[in-house]
């Protein structure tokens, strides 16, 4: 059991319950949970069903996604679930908006999942107007977290904004930098968005988002019970982020930009490849459990 909690809250990242429940009981409590079109595609009951043959249609698969967010739900604490809708590089704001609408009513502690892109950011524009509350995933640059914050500005509820260490580390970059950048920025605002430490592989990573005073950090069950394993160190005084890839080789950092978080939120840059791959990918899951002609 985890006797001294972090400040940060922890989140499983998955999409299966089992997994959820298991970690729950190894740590005595979990505070949300993170889920995704590829690890909803990765749920055990859907995999049964695919490799007895069964494609789902779109409706199965969305009462698959509200049923495994439901058995998840009791489970966890306040951090709530998140839950992503599907959109593709040309999904408008409006159907986003629609999707993350019905999620919502899914359970009692929902946060809809849009993308950073500019059709993402327009779509939680509208629902924190409506109340909804939303993570901003795929997040690689401190410029689509400052369009976060300013198109969210005014939330009654805190906002989330993901930004995906691991991803950025498998290309060479110092994905904490972003972590470290974003909660810089944010200091001269007014607290709003929360960071979610998101695509976290390495023990590491999750001691240095403590450390950096991450809101909130999502961490898949493996590492969550690497971490339990080893008794559940945390960040002493003399800790020191290692910032090297699984080879051993030093991650190029990500240098801090001075940005206004005044400015509209389309004045930003929200440019950026990996956000474009993540959705492809996204797309790409989802896709494999549908049916053909679906
Ligand atoms: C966050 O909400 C995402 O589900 C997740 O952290 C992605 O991590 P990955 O890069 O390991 O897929």
């Amino acid at each position: 059991m985890l006797t001294n909690r972090p400040k940060t809250k922890l989140l499983v990242d998955g999409g299966d319950p089992e997994e959820t429940l298991r970690i729950k009981s190894l740590m005595g409590f979990i505070d949300g949970q993170t889920t995704n079109p590829s690890l909803i595609a990765k749920n055990p009951e859907i995999q049964g069903r695919l490799a007895a043959g069964h494609r789902l249609s779109e409706q199965e698969e969305k009462d698959a996604y509200k049923k495994i967010v439901q058995s998840i739900s009791p489970l966890v604490g306040d951090a709530g679930v998140s839950i992503e809708v599907f959109a593709d590089l040309n999904s408008r704001a409006e159907e986003m908006l629609a999707q993350g609408q019905e999620m919502f009513t899914w359970i009692p502690h929902a946060y809809i999942k849009y993308p950073c892109t500019h059709e993402g950011l327009r779509a939680a524009e509208m629902s924190v107007q409506k109340s909804i509350r939303v993570n901003l995933t795929l997040c690689f640059s401190q410029e689509q977290a400052a369009a976060v914050y300013a198109a969210t500005r005014g939330s009654r509820e805190p906002v989330y904004v993901s930004p995906f260490i691991g991803r950025l580390d498998d290309r060479g970059e110092d994905g904490m930098d972003l972590v470290r950048n974003i909660k810089k920025m944010y200091e001269r605002g007014d607290g709003h968005v929360h960071v979610l430490a998101a695509s976290i592989r390495t023990i590491n990573h999750l001691l240095c988002s403590f450390l950096l005073a991450a809101e909130l950090a999502t961490v898949p069950g493996k590492a969550l019970q690497e971490w339990a394993a080893a008794g559940f160190p945390m960040p002493d005084q003399d800790f020191k982020y290692k910032a090297i890839d699984p080879k051993g080789e030093a991650l190029k950092p990500i240098p801090y930009q001075e940005l206004d978080l005044d400015q509209p939120w389309e004045s930003f840059d929200l440019a950026h490849e990996l956000t474009t791959e993540g959705i492809q990918k996204f797309v790409a899951d989802y896709r494999s459990t549908l049916k053909r002609s679906a």
